[in-house]
């Protein structure tokens, strides 16, 4: 086959062009799939707790990621404001994801530590009471659900089939670690930990 045919061959230019374009993606992205610092945890990093790994759960149950990111960029702008760059070894063990790009509010991927927990507790409830300007939607419903004979060790042993490494003992004593603990409680223990690894290396 000639040049010209090729050209003139739409499907085979198709084909062609795929070829040719998919060198980048074998050169730029398939050596990061392979580098340790994209596929091991940052040191020290340990697995969410029961209570933290419920609480990322209602996170994803209420769409917080919708209006937050959890992905500091490597840029002054950002750094000054939030702290450390998120780096890939912080995000090694969620599944999924839960960078997100929309920033309604800010960046929570460092937010562990920065107030305590009784002022996370009243801005969850009712926004507007700490932050008067706020356009945060209130969630007071996570007072009332209570965890109770909770599959929190099913979830575990899901989450370990793909890498993360609970022990045996994690998720045998995991439905007793919720147990009678309220959604608020753990949501506020799931906030509290983000970022908290890198932070303390800092
Ligand atoms: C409709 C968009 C929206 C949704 C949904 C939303 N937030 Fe917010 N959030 C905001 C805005 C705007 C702010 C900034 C004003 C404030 O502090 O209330 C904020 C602020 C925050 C802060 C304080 C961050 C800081 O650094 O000061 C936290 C923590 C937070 N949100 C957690 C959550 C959680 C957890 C959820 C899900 C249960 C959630 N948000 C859902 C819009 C949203």
């Amino acid at each position: 086959m000639n040049l010209e045919t090729l050209e003139k061959n739409l499907p085979w230019l198709v084909v062609g062009i795929i070829i040719v374009i998919s060198f980048g993606g074998l050169a730029e992205i398939v050596p990061l799939m392979a580098q340790p610092v994209t596929q091991e945890p940052v040191a020290g990093m340990k697995p969410l707790n029961a209570l933290q790994l419920e609480g990322r759960d209602i996170y994803i149950r209420e769409g917080c990621v919708g209006c937050h990111s959890q992905m500091v960029r490597p840029f002054r702008a950002e750094t000054e404001r939030y702290g450390h760059y998120s780096v890939a070894g912080e995000s090694v063990w969620d599944h999924p994801f839960l960078w997100g790009s929309k920033r309604t509010g800010p960046d929570l991927a460092r937010v562990g530590g920065r107030y305590s927990d009784a002022w996370h507790r009243e801005h969850l409830r009712d926004p507007r009471s700490v932050v008067p300007e706020s356009n945060m939607p209130g969630f007071p419903w996570l007072d009332e659900n209570t965890y109770s004979d909770a599959n929190t060790g099913d979830k575990m042993r899901a989450l370990r089939a793909v890498g993360v490494p609970y022990t045996d003992a994690d998720i045998d004593g995991a439905a007793a670690a919720v147990e009678g603990k309220t959604e608020m409680d753990a949501m506020v223990a799931y906030l509290q930990q983000l970022g908290t690894h890198l932070k303390a290396r800092r």
